[in-house]
């Protein structure tokens, strides 16, 4: 951040002062957009950590690289080392973080616009995100079809597969495709309803962007459309993108929980922030 240039939407670059411009009823259509970090309290790896990072612990798997777990051409090769991960990712063991539930509060607040995740882990669902406030950019473990004649799935099959760590297949006649769930592989376009709504951060009054390297594009474009003087909230480990460069740009860096927390106590609201997560 360049102290010298002054804000001009907010008094100053700190957490008070982004909790007065939410108190003032200055925000009143928040657009978030997370990753990985969003979930690695609930025990989730993310991607890119070193170390703890998923994409430096899939040596295991002996992948040409790290990222052909999701590559829509290796996983026509070999669709083996994906149904691994998917047995350690699938949803259903984890539960969503204060994080997700501090979203999920701002859409019970009637305060937030819109949720841009990149997680397949459909966390923010579980935490109670309407599911029409939320884009899967990269789409999720929801839904699975054949990536030849795109037949859906059944998921109660496909649950069965991904415990067995069985790779499924079409049952269509003369078929017999792969089967992979609708989660957005590198070499694929994205959801429809990420492009349906991705000019939507322009008409936002607050931007909060929490817990991803933003190194993956479309998504990572994103917090680029908020107006100039939009006030941006990066609560992340380091600082991404090109947030901090703007006057109103605020940096809460640290672990994504503890700065949410933060934020909700210069919001007042760490009672029903802990009511709500605790619920989930
Ligand atoms: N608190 C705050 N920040 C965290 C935490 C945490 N507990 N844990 C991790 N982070 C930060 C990391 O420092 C990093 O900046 O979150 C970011 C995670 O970045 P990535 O691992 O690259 O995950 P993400 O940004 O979601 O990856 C984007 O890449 O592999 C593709 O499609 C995949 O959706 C994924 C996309």
């Amino acid at each position: 951040i360049d102290e010298n240039i002054p804000p001009q939407t907010l008094k100053d670059r700190s957490v008070e002062s982004v909790a007065n411009y939410i108190k003032d009823g200055h925000a009143k259509n928040v657009v978030v957009m997370v990753g990985a970090g969003v979930s690695t309290s609930a025990g989730i790896p993310d991607f890119r950590s070193p170390e703890t990072g998923l994409y430096s612990n899939l040596a295991r798997l002996n992948l040409p690289y790290p990222e052909a777990v999701f590559d829509i051409s290796f996983f026509r090769n070999n669709p083996l080392p994906f149904y691994t991960l998917a047995h350690e990712l699938y949803p259903g063991k984890y539960r969503p973080t204060i994080s997700h539930s501090f979203v999920r509060l701002l859409s019970d607040k009637g305060l937030l616009l819109k949720l841009f995740t990149q997680n397949i882990d459909c966390l923010d669902r579980e935490a109670g995100v309407p599911d029409d406030k939320i884009v899967e950019a990269h789409g999720s473990f929801a839904l699975q079809r054949c990536i030849e004649c795109k037949t859906p799935y059944p998921e109660d099959m496909m649950k069965q597969a991904v415990s067995e760590r069985v790779v499924p297949h079409c049952f269509t006649p003369q078929c017999n495709g792969l089967v992979k769930p609708d989660i957005v592989f590198f070499g694929e376009q994205l959801p429809e309803n990420f492009h349906r709504n991705r000019s939507l951060p322009s008409t936002a009054d607050l931007c909060i962007v929490m817990g991803t390297s933003l190194t993956v594009q479309p998504f990572a474009s994103l917090p680029s459309f908020c107006s100039e003087e939009v006030p941006r909230v990066l609560i992340n480990l380091e600082r991404v993108g090109g947030l901090g460069t703007r006057a109103d740009d605020v940096l809460i860096l640290g672990d994504c929980d503890a700065g949410v927390r933060k934020l909700a106590a210069a919001l007042q609201w760490e009672e029903e922030l802990e009511r709500v997560w605790q619920e989930t």
